[in-house]
């Protein structure tokens, strides 16, 4: 048996691995009467994720940049699966979309986090910030700091993180220059950005800590998404064949986030990293409290001042 194959077939202590599916990791779960929001919903993972969520019962709130696209997407997660705009980059769209998911009057169960942008070729400001930093995290901060109380008592946030996060610069999050006024490139800022992801999580789930609620971040694994469009167009040319010989296929790519979403086994689990649908090992810097500290700080004086 070839490497490849061995580690696409080897399974961690939760059963499940590399190649496990979205279907697979939530196989006889009754979701019924569950509440699941999730950002991204109209492509990749999030659709992905949002088809089996809905599949097993659960009630989708799908969130995407425009109510059309969230619409559209929403038509196939069953008759009550609700449509909410949410533009990461937009606080004002962001706080309407908490006030919108409030109003609905029913706890959220789970909040998976899943929208995301990646390498961005230029250096891009949003309100002053890098961009994939502003909507892949400060954007999802806004969303899951509005919606905490209407998370339910055994409630799950689920960040999209990426093993990327370890691409972040040297020093980890760069608060001398967040911005990237010098030294950009395309990689490291996504890199930040999903580090930002991971060390929130773990921020959040010390402040959730004996609630029952419980916050997580996931590594999907290397997919053939959307995702790559800004990357260039060499990459994206050869990117079909690489996902044919070696990547995940997207269900695959949805099941860490299900997993972690809904899965029993992971009910009480709080401040861990998952990839392949088990706890992983993530970078020093994602393991940096006082970063994380320093992130949230820094994160609500950002959104204090839009
Ligand atoms: N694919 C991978 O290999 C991989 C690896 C590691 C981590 N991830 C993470 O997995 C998550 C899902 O990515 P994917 O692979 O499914 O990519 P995708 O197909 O490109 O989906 C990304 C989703 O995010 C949405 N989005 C982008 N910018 C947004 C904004 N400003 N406001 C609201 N929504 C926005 C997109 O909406 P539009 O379609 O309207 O732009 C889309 O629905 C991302 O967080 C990504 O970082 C992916």
């Amino acid at each position: 048996m070839s490497l490849v194959a061995l580690i696409k077939g080897r399974r961690g202590e939760s059963g499940f691995g590399y190649a496990s599916t979205a279907a697979e990791v939530t196989e006889g779960l009754d979701l019924s009467g569950r509440t699941i929001v999730i950002t991204g919903v109209n492509s990749g993972l999030g659709y992905e994720s949002a088809r089996v969520l809905s599949q097993r019962g659960a009630r989708v709130v799908g969130l995407a940049r425009t109510t059309e696209k969230a619409a559209v997407a929403c038509a196939d997660f069953g008759a009550d699966a609700v449509p909410v705009a949410c533009e990461l980059s937009d606080p004002q769209s962001v706080r309407a979309c908490v006030e919108a998911v409030r109003a609905l009057q029913t706890p959220v169960d789970v909040l998976l986090c899943n929208a995301g942008i990646m390498a961005l070729p230029e250096r891009t400001l949003i309100h002053g910030q890098e961009a994939q930093f502003f909507t892949n995290h400060i954007g999802h901060f806004i969303l899951v700091t509005g919606l905490l109380d209407a998370l339910s008592d055994e409630g799950r946030v689920v960040m999209l993180s990426s093993g990327a996060h370890s691409w972040a610069p040297d020093v980890g999050i760069h608060f001398d220059d967040l911005s990237f006024e010098s030294g950009y490139t395309p990689n490291k800022a996504y890199g930040q950005s999903k580090l930002a992801n991971l060390l929130f999580a773990r921020a959040l789930a010390r402040r959730l800590a004996g609630s029952g609620k419980t916050a997580n971040a996931v590594h999907p694994g290397v997919i053939n998404t959307n995702l790559g469009r800004h990357m260039p167009l060499a990459v994206r040319a050869i990117a079909p064949i690489a996902s044919a010989i070696g990547f995940k296929s997207i269900p695959q790519g949805a099941a860490t986030q299900c997993y972690a979403a809904v899965h029993p086994a992971v009910a009480g689990v709080s401040g861990e990293y998952f990839a392949d649908c088990n706890q992983a090992r993530s970078s020093r810097h994602s393991r940096d409290e006082a970063m994380g500290e320093r992130l949230w700080t820094v994160s609500e004086e950002i959104v204090a001042a839009l």
